[in-house]
Protein backbone atom coordinates (compact mmCIF):
# COMPACT_ATOMS: atom_id res chain seq x y z
CA UNK A 1 0.00 0.00 0.00
CA UNK A 2 1.62 3.49 -1.10
CA UNK A 3 0.25 6.58 0.28
CA UNK A 4 -1.89 7.36 2.97
CA UNK A 5 -5.69 8.71 2.76
CA UNK A 6 -5.74 12.03 1.17
CA UNK A 7 -8.71 14.35 2.15
CA UNK A 8 -9.84 16.71 -0.31
CA UNK A 9 -12.38 19.74 -0.61
CA UNK A 10 -15.54 18.58 -3.18
CA UNK A 11 -13.55 21.06 -5.32
CA UNK A 12 -10.04 20.01 -5.24
CA UNK A 13 -11.01 16.76 -5.68
CA UNK A 14 -13.25 17.26 -8.58
CA UNK A 15 -10.56 19.63 -10.34
CA UNK A 16 -8.41 16.21 -9.63
CA UNK A 17 -10.24 14.02 -11.72
CA UNK A 18 -9.23 13.16 -14.69
CA UNK A 19 -8.92 10.05 -17.10
CA UNK A 20 -5.78 7.53 -16.49
CA UNK A 21 -4.87 4.99 -18.36
CA UNK A 22 -1.83 4.04 -17.04
CA UNK A 23 -2.19 2.06 -13.93
CA UNK A 24 -0.96 -0.32 -11.52
CA UNK A 25 -1.86 -3.33 -9.70
CA UNK A 26 -1.32 -1.31 -6.40
CA UNK A 27 -3.83 0.38 -3.94
CA UNK A 28 -3.49 3.26 -1.97
CA UNK A 29 -6.12 2.41 0.35
CA UNK A 30 -7.40 -1.32 1.76
CA UNK A 31 -9.79 -2.55 -0.55
CA UNK A 32 -12.14 -2.10 2.09
CA UNK A 33 -12.13 1.72 1.84
CA UNK A 34 -12.84 1.34 -1.89
CA UNK A 35 -15.82 -1.27 -0.69
CA UNK A 36 -17.20 1.48 1.64
CA UNK A 37 -17.19 4.04 -1.26
CA UNK A 38 -19.04 1.49 -3.60
CA UNK A 39 -21.61 1.43 -0.22
CA UNK A 40 -21.82 4.70 0.18
CA UNK A 41 -22.44 5.60 -3.65
CA UNK A 42 -25.44 3.05 -3.41
CA UNK A 43 -26.69 4.52 -0.18
CA UNK A 44 -26.65 8.28 -0.89
CA UNK A 45 -26.65 9.22 -4.97
CA UNK A 46 -30.08 10.32 -6.53
CA UNK A 47 -32.25 8.61 -8.47
CA UNK A 48 -35.32 10.28 -10.30
CA UNK A 49 -38.57 9.62 -7.63
CA UNK A 50 -35.72 7.47 -5.40
CA UNK A 51 -36.58 4.63 -7.67
CA UNK A 52 -32.58 3.50 -7.07
CA UNK A 53 -31.95 2.05 -9.83
CA UNK A 54 -28.41 1.79 -10.09
CA UNK A 55 -26.50 -1.64 -9.26
CA UNK A 56 -22.15 -2.12 -8.65
CA UNK A 57 -20.11 -5.31 -9.03
CA UNK A 58 -16.59 -4.63 -7.10
CA UNK A 59 -13.89 -6.88 -8.61
CA UNK A 60 -10.33 -6.86 -6.82
CA UNK A 61 -7.41 -9.24 -7.79
CA UNK A 62 -8.27 -12.56 -9.97
CA UNK A 63 -12.28 -11.14 -10.51
CA UNK A 64 -10.40 -8.12 -11.82
CA UNK A 65 -7.76 -10.13 -14.23
CA UNK A 66 -10.79 -12.15 -15.54
CA UNK A 67 -13.27 -9.28 -16.31
CA UNK A 68 -10.13 -8.68 -18.40
CA UNK A 69 -9.53 -11.80 -20.09
CA UNK A 70 -13.18 -11.77 -20.70
CA UNK A 71 -13.24 -8.70 -22.56
CA UNK A 72 -10.26 -9.77 -24.76
CA UNK A 73 -11.44 -12.82 -25.93
CA UNK A 74 -14.84 -11.39 -26.56
CA UNK A 75 -12.64 -8.77 -29.21
CA UNK A 76 -10.20 -11.01 -30.64
CA UNK A 77 -13.50 -13.09 -31.60
CA UNK A 78 -15.05 -9.73 -32.76
CA UNK A 79 -12.23 -8.30 -34.39
CA UNK A 80 -9.79 -10.21 -35.58
CA UNK A 81 -5.91 -11.09 -34.72
CA UNK A 82 -4.77 -8.15 -37.02
CA UNK A 83 -6.98 -5.47 -35.65
CA UNK A 84 -6.39 -7.31 -31.73
CA UNK A 85 -3.05 -6.79 -32.77
CA UNK A 86 -2.57 -3.30 -34.00
CA UNK A 87 -3.21 -2.19 -30.22
CA UNK A 88 -6.35 -3.15 -28.88
CA UNK A 89 -4.44 -5.96 -27.50
CA UNK A 90 -2.26 -3.32 -25.79
CA UNK A 91 -5.20 -1.09 -24.55
CA UNK A 92 -6.72 -4.54 -22.73
CA UNK A 93 -3.47 -5.33 -21.29
CA UNK A 94 -3.17 -1.88 -19.61
CA UNK A 95 -6.91 -2.51 -18.07
CA UNK A 96 -6.10 -5.81 -16.43
CA UNK A 97 -2.79 -4.47 -14.98
CA UNK A 98 -4.66 -1.86 -13.31
CA UNK A 99 -5.64 -2.68 -9.27
CA UNK A 100 -9.31 -3.42 -9.85
CA UNK A 101 -12.86 -2.60 -11.77
CA UNK A 102 -16.25 -1.25 -10.76
CA UNK A 103 -19.17 -2.51 -12.86
CA UNK A 104 -22.31 -0.58 -13.44
CA UNK A 105 -25.53 -1.38 -14.00
CA UNK A 106 -28.69 -0.65 -14.34
CA UNK A 107 -31.70 -3.16 -12.86
CA UNK A 108 -34.13 -3.15 -15.22
CA UNK A 109 -36.69 -4.43 -13.10
CA UNK A 110 -36.46 -1.24 -10.95
CA UNK A 111 -36.65 0.86 -14.24
CA UNK A 112 -39.85 -0.09 -15.36
CA UNK A 113 -41.27 0.06 -11.45
CA UNK A 114 -40.38 3.16 -11.80
CA UNK A 115 -41.98 3.78 -15.51
CA UNK A 116 -44.97 2.10 -14.18
CA UNK A 117 -46.05 3.91 -11.56
CA UNK A 118 -44.82 7.63 -12.78
CA UNK A 119 -47.19 10.02 -13.86
CA UNK A 120 -48.26 9.52 -17.54
CA UNK A 121 -46.34 13.12 -18.38
CA UNK A 122 -42.69 11.38 -17.61
CA UNK A 123 -43.44 8.19 -18.91
CA UNK A 124 -41.20 8.83 -21.65
CA UNK A 125 -38.49 10.64 -19.48
CA UNK A 126 -38.12 8.07 -16.43
CA UNK A 127 -35.45 5.83 -19.08
CA UNK A 128 -33.25 8.56 -19.17
CA UNK A 129 -33.23 9.84 -15.67
CA UNK A 130 -31.93 5.87 -15.06
CA UNK A 131 -29.16 6.90 -17.33
CA UNK A 132 -28.86 9.94 -15.33
CA UNK A 133 -28.42 8.51 -12.20
CA UNK A 134 -25.69 5.72 -13.15
CA UNK A 135 -23.64 8.75 -14.53
CA UNK A 136 -23.81 10.35 -10.57
CA UNK A 137 -22.88 6.80 -9.72
CA UNK A 138 -19.96 6.84 -11.89
CA UNK A 139 -18.83 10.51 -11.25
CA UNK A 140 -19.28 9.99 -7.40
CA UNK A 141 -16.79 7.02 -7.38
CA UNK A 142 -14.11 8.34 -9.74
CA UNK A 143 -13.78 11.52 -8.21
CA UNK A 144 -13.55 9.62 -4.76
CA UNK A 145 -11.05 7.18 -5.77
CA UNK A 146 -9.06 10.12 -7.38
CA UNK A 147 -9.58 11.89 -3.97
CA UNK A 148 -7.88 8.70 -2.35
CA UNK A 149 -4.67 8.92 -4.43
CA UNK A 150 -5.91 6.09 -7.29
CA UNK A 151 -5.86 7.11 -10.96
CA UNK A 152 -9.69 5.70 -12.56
CA UNK A 153 -10.80 5.34 -16.28
CA UNK A 154 -13.83 5.24 -17.81
CA UNK A 155 -14.48 1.79 -20.34
CA UNK A 156 -17.84 0.13 -22.29
CA UNK A 157 -17.35 -2.93 -23.86
CA UNK A 158 -20.70 -3.61 -23.16
CA UNK A 159 -23.27 -4.79 -24.48
CA UNK A 160 -20.24 -7.61 -26.09
CA UNK A 161 -18.88 -8.93 -22.71
CA UNK A 162 -22.64 -8.78 -20.91
CA UNK A 163 -23.36 -12.39 -21.37
CA UNK A 164 -20.08 -13.52 -20.26
CA UNK A 165 -20.01 -11.66 -17.11
CA UNK A 166 -23.50 -11.93 -16.05
CA UNK A 167 -22.54 -15.91 -16.16
CA UNK A 168 -19.46 -15.45 -14.26
CA UNK A 169 -20.52 -13.48 -10.97
CA UNK A 170 -23.98 -14.74 -11.20
CA UNK A 171 -25.31 -11.44 -11.70
CA UNK A 172 -29.11 -10.82 -12.25
CA UNK A 173 -30.73 -11.23 -15.66
CA UNK A 174 -32.26 -8.01 -14.58
CA UNK A 175 -29.40 -6.07 -14.53
CA UNK A 176 -28.02 -4.01 -17.91
CA UNK A 177 -24.06 -3.55 -17.88
CA UNK A 178 -23.54 -0.09 -18.70
CA UNK A 179 -19.91 1.18 -18.05
CA UNK A 180 -16.48 -0.79 -16.52
CA UNK A 181 -14.57 1.89 -14.32
CA UNK A 182 -10.96 0.78 -14.04
CA UNK A 183 -8.61 1.90 -11.18
CA UNK A 184 -5.02 1.59 -9.74
CA UNK A 185 -1.93 3.56 -8.87
CA UNK A 186 -1.58 5.91 -11.63
CA UNK A 187 2.34 4.94 -13.27
CA UNK A 188 5.14 7.25 -13.17
CA UNK A 189 4.76 10.18 -16.17
CA UNK A 190 1.00 8.89 -16.43
CA UNK A 191 -0.41 12.86 -15.18
CA UNK A 192 -2.57 14.13 -17.52
CA UNK A 193 -1.85 17.60 -19.47
CA UNK A 194 -4.19 20.51 -18.53
CA UNK A 195 -7.56 19.95 -19.43
CA UNK A 196 -8.14 21.58 -23.04
CA UNK A 197 -11.22 22.91 -23.22
CA UNK A 198 -13.19 22.79 -26.67
CA UNK A 199 -15.04 26.42 -26.39
CA UNK A 200 -14.71 29.60 -24.00
CA UNK A 201 -16.56 29.52 -20.74
CA UNK A 202 -18.91 31.94 -21.49
CA UNK A 203 -20.06 30.10 -24.85
CA UNK A 204 -20.64 27.08 -22.08
CA UNK A 205 -22.07 28.42 -18.92
CA UNK A 206 -25.19 31.23 -18.94
CA UNK A 207 -25.78 33.19 -15.35
CA UNK A 208 -28.30 35.69 -14.73
CA UNK A 209 -29.09 37.95 -12.08
CA UNK A 210 -26.39 36.61 -9.41
CA UNK A 211 -25.09 39.26 -6.83
CA UNK A 212 -21.46 40.49 -6.81
CA UNK A 213 -21.76 40.50 -2.91
CA UNK A 214 -23.52 37.19 -0.62
C1 LIG B 1 -19.91 9.16 -20.47
C2 LIG B 1 -18.44 8.96 -20.70
C3 LIG B 1 -18.01 7.91 -21.50
C4 LIG B 1 -16.64 7.65 -21.66
N1 LIG B 1 -16.24 6.54 -22.34
C5 LIG B 1 -14.93 6.23 -22.39
C6 LIG B 1 -14.51 5.00 -22.96
O1 LIG B 1 -15.31 4.17 -23.38
N2 LIG B 1 -13.18 4.75 -23.00
C7 LIG B 1 -12.26 5.63 -22.49
O2 LIG B 1 -11.06 5.33 -22.53
N3 LIG B 1 -12.63 6.80 -21.93
C8 LIG B 1 -13.94 7.11 -21.87
N4 LIG B 1 -14.35 8.27 -21.26
C9 LIG B 1 -13.34 9.22 -20.76
C10 LIG B 1 -13.32 10.49 -21.61
O3 LIG B 1 -12.68 10.24 -22.83
C11 LIG B 1 -12.60 11.58 -20.80
O4 LIG B 1 -13.35 11.80 -19.61
C12 LIG B 1 -12.48 12.87 -21.56
O5 LIG B 1 -11.59 12.72 -22.65
C13 LIG B 1 -12.00 14.01 -20.69
O6 LIG B 1 -10.79 13.69 -20.03
P1 LIG B 1 -10.67 13.75 -18.45
O7 LIG B 1 -11.47 12.58 -17.91
O8 LIG B 1 -9.20 13.59 -18.16
O9 LIG B 1 -11.23 15.04 -17.95
C14 LIG B 1 -15.70 8.53 -21.08
C15 LIG B 1 -16.15 9.60 -20.29
C16 LIG B 1 -17.49 9.79 -20.09
C17 LIG B 1 -17.93 10.91 -19.20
Amino acid sequence: MASPIVTLSFTEATQKRRTIRALESKTTVPDSTIVKLAESAILTVPSAFDSQTTRLTVLFGDNHKKLWSITADALLAKIGEERWNGGTKDRIANFANAYGTILFWDDQSSATAMNQNSPDIYKDKTDEWVGHSNGMHQYYLWTALEALGLGVNLQHYNPLIDAEVQKTWTVPSAWKLKAQMVFGVPKEGSAPGEKAQKLPLEQRLQVFGANAKI
